[in-house]
């Protein structure tokens, strides 16, 4: 196996897995397999350095995202509207899902996601993130549509677990924000 990810190949390969009737399962079949080498990811994909949303592809029906997560940074409770798989290649990311319950939502389970793991999301998950170490955290997000052009998505308050439309700019901001704090911090 090449010590660097074809990072071409593997787009073509999460294309064709996603053209399967099971589409996720594949997709996710691609994923394990890619981030049981985690230094030919990081390899190919290049070690990761600036928090963020860094898009690998992006069309109507598939969205691959290198979701670059700040140290100790946490992302509030939020849905997809669409499928959506993690593939963890460096660091780790917990996760807590969510489920409505009346006005609000409530924590009804978690998952510790490390190096090498692949963690699926059905279409109307509620989840949240957190980077638990101090460093940077390197995950491939897998989204079975247009993750930046689905309308109607939520987000909800952190303090108060209330609803509102998502903001996709505020979102990319609290990654800038916590890049600014990461490179104080070095
Ligand atoms: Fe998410």
């Amino acid at each position: 196996m090449a010590a660097k990810l074809d990072v071409e190949q593997f787009i073509d390969d999460l294309r064709r897995a996603n053209r399967e009737s099971e589409s996720q399962a594949a997709i996710d079949e691609v994923l394990a397999r890619t981030v049981s080498e985690p230094a030919r990811v990081a390899a190919g994909l290049g070690e990761p350095s600036v928090a963020g949303l860094h898009t690998l592809y992006h069309s109507s029906d598939l969205t691959v995202l290198n979701v670059v997560w700040a140290p100790l940074m946490i992302l509030m409770p939020h849905n997809h509207k669409m499928w959506a798989s993690i593939g963890i290649y460096t660091g780790r990311e917990d996760n807590i899902i969510w489920e409505r319950k009346g006005a609000v939502v409530q924590a009804v389970g978690a998952a510790s996601l490390s190096e090498k793991e692949v963690f699926p999301l059905p279409e109307d998950a509620i989840h949240s993130v957190n980077n638990p170490i101090r460093r940077l955290t390197g995950a491939i997000h897998v989204y079975g549509g247009d993750f930046f052009e689905v309308p109607g998505r939520s987000e909800w308050d952190p303090e108060t677990l209330t609803e509102r439309e998502l903001d996709l700019d505020a979102a990319r901001e609290r990654f800038r924000e916590a890049n600014e704090r990461f490179e104080r911090s070095r």
